[in-house]
Formats: structure tokens, sequence, C-alpha cells
């Protein structure tokens, strides 16, 4: 069996974790703050945390809450604002596991095609002016997951103003804001409302990493005050360990020299992912991502990605398919995460894959032409 090569997991190779830094960050979190790191601390997360995210994002502590990953701040937001039948729209495609969640909450879910610019605001439009009355737009503004695309300027502008008029939150899913490969920052949506449109979650998952399970959610103080009561019921406090280690992380500056590691190592996988594919498997299409973990492919329609994902799976190569992604279709695309994977295994994995492809394709390519 060949070595297995995964493009499946939204997760960074061990290579670009900063462990050294992690574990003196440890260190000094229970040197200088016993009580408090041993403590069950309260709901709302590590106090001192909790300030420094109010202060990077210029926002007062009370609109600020700490939890265990941003997937925990997610569910809690849900549980506070949807109840089934509630109407929510998504971007098609768009992270598996939001989907699940609100479908799982019995949610009205409308899937608004994505755009190599961010989501079809005018598509929005036509789906509010069918009558559709959502609650909530779930985005993920940067690098998104899977698509791996950024909503531009002046969509960010125009969702907003369609929110503000028609009274729908916007939730502001931004776990990749740091992860840019060049270019200008665009400013987020929550820095850009200055009412209380926007709801918005973050994570250290990508940045640090996931098993540390910090993430954060910003938003009105109101609503804030409701999910702070739904975390207390659900878990007393969030892991103050975690979170005081996190705190320690960013104070030293480590947090900033991790952030400029990931996106190196990230751009350089994202490059070689790119040029492997354009050698390797030109029927594939897709959009360079300016940042982030992920790249998703669209292969000639007709293409079974089901059975590609078999065919893989033999030569020991792992991605997610398409259709996890969306409500139906996506049946000839895939989304490839170069997170954990270094240049030389995207080569090797890439060559793989597209053998798969050709064996399959011959069926595939007489029925697309
Ligand atoms: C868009 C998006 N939101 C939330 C999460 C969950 O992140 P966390 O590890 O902070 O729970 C992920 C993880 O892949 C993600 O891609």
């Amino acid at each position: 069996m060949a070595k297995p090569i995964s493009f499946a997991r939204g997760a960074p190779s061990l290579d670009i974790v900063d462990v050294d830094d992690l574990r003196d960050a440890a260190q000094r979190a229970f040197a200088n703050d016993p009580g408090g790191v041993t403590a069950y601390g309260t709901s709302i997360g590590y106090p001192p945390l909790r300030q420094w995210i109010a202060e990077r994002h210029q926002v007062d502590p009370q609109r600020v809450l700490v939890t265990n990953g941003s997937m925990q701040a997610d569910a809690f937001l849900f549980e506070a604002l949807i109840e089934p039948g509630d109407s929510v729209i998504v971007e098609r495609p768009t992270y598996d596991r939001t989907l699940l969640s609100l479908r799982n909450r019995g949610a009205d879910v409308r899937a608004v095609e994505l755009e190599p610019d961010g989501i079809d605001v005018a598509a929005v439009d036509r789906v509010l002016a069918a009558g559709a009355r959502p609650k909530l737009a779930h985005i993920i503004p940067n690098f998104q997951n899977p698509a791996g695309y950024t909503l531009s300027a002046d969509k960010r502008e125009r969702l907003l103003e369609l929110a503000r008029d028609r009274e729908i939150t916007i939730f502001e899913d931004d776990p990749y804001v740091a992860l840019r490969f060049e270019g200008a920052p665009l400013p987020t949506m929550l820095s850009m409302d200055p009412g209380e449109t926007v709801v918005y979650a973050s994570s250290f998952s990508k940045t640090v990493c996931p098993g540390i399970r910090v993430g954060y959610l910003v938003g009105p103080a109101e609503l804030i005050a409701r999910v702070v009561k739904i975390a207390t019921q659900t878990y007393i406090s969030p892991s103050m360990v975690s979170q005081a280690i996190v705190h320690q992380f960013c104070l030293s500056g480590a947090l900033e020299s991790s952030i400029e590691s990931v996106r190196k190592a990230l751009h350089e996988r994202a490059d070689a992912l790119c040029e492997a594919l354009e050698r390797e498997l030109p029927e594939a299409r897709f959009v360079k991502p300016l940042g982030g973990y992920f790249l998703w492919v669209d292969l000639p329609r007709g293409a079974d990605v089901g059975a590609l994902f078999e065919a893989a799976a033999e030569r020991g190569v792992q991605f997610v398919k398409g259709s996890d992604f969306v409500l139906d279709g996506g049946d000839s695309s895939l989304r490839l995460a170069y997170s954990g994977v270094t240049p030389e295994e995207i080569e090797e994995g890439v060559k793989r894959l597209a053998e798969a492809y050709h064996q399959l394709a011959p069926v595939a390519d007489e029925d697309a032409a």
C-alpha cells in the first residue's frame, strides 16, 4: 500500500505548529496565574484573553465570549437564535459542519451560490424577493471553507446594506482571516457595521493549533449575554488552561510569528498544489486561493467524484467530496486541503489523484462531450 497522503483534513501539519512557544506559554500561564488557570473560571472565558480579543477588534469586552473552539461558539449562537423552521442563508458550497448543525436544529436552509468573489448578493436579493424571511446569513468571508474564495469589499458593503434593510443577522465566520498570502486585508463586516447586524466568530485553531480548542464570538452585548447563559448551563466554563496558554502565546508575540510561518508554508503549499494540478490534471478547474487552507476543484460535468474517491483511496489519497458541502449536487467537485501536506506530498498526491481520474475519465469525458 502506498504511503497515505491526505488532502482531507483542514488542519495544519505538525511542522507548522509552534510547539516550543506553546510549551513556554503554558509554563508562564501556570507560573503567573495559578489561581486563574486552575479554577473553574467563568463562562465568558479567561478574562485576560477576552480583554485581549476585545482590544484586537476594538469592541467592549461585554461583546466577547471565548469558547472551546469556534464550533462551540457556532452551536451556542444557533441555540440562541434558531428555532425549527427558521430560514437561514448559507453559501453554496459551505462548511459541512455548519450545514449539519443547522439542519439538526430544523432550520430551513437556503443555499445561495458562492462565486469567486463571494456569495452572489443579487441571488440573495432574489431569495428575499421570493418571500423568504431569513433570520441569519452564515458567511465565511475569507479563504472560504471549502472553496477558498474571498468576499470582495464591494459585496461586503452590499450584503451589509441588504441585511440592515431586511433585519437579517450576518454571522461572519472568519477563522482564516489572518492567513492571507498577498495583498491588503479587507475590513471585517463586523468593523464596517456601526449597528448590531453582525455576529463575528474566529478561532486560534488555524493559526496556533486546533488541539488548543480556543475560539470566540463577538456580537451585540444583549445577544452575547443570552449566549453566556447557554454557555453556563452547558459547561459551567470553557477550559481556562487552554485560554490562559493562548493568552500568554499572544502576549509574547508568538502569535504573530506563528501566523507568519503558517502563512508562508501554506502559500508554498497552495502554489505547489496549483502547479501540480495544472500539469497532472489539466481537466481540473479551480481558482487559485489568496490565502487559507483549501482549494475547490470542479471536474468536467459527468465526472464521478464518488468513484474517484474510491479510486484515490486505493492509491492512499484522501479528499472530501464536493457533495458533502451542499444540500444537493456537487457530484463533480471536490475539496483539497493543502494545510496538512508538504509540497513533496502534494506532488505525489496529485500524481496519484490524476492517475485515478484518468483511469476513470474516458466514460466521464464522453458523457461531458
Ligand atoms: C468556517 C469554519 N468555521 C468554524 C470552524 C471550526 O473551527 P474550530 O476549530 O475553532 O472549532 C472551521 C474549521 O474547520 C471552519 O472552517
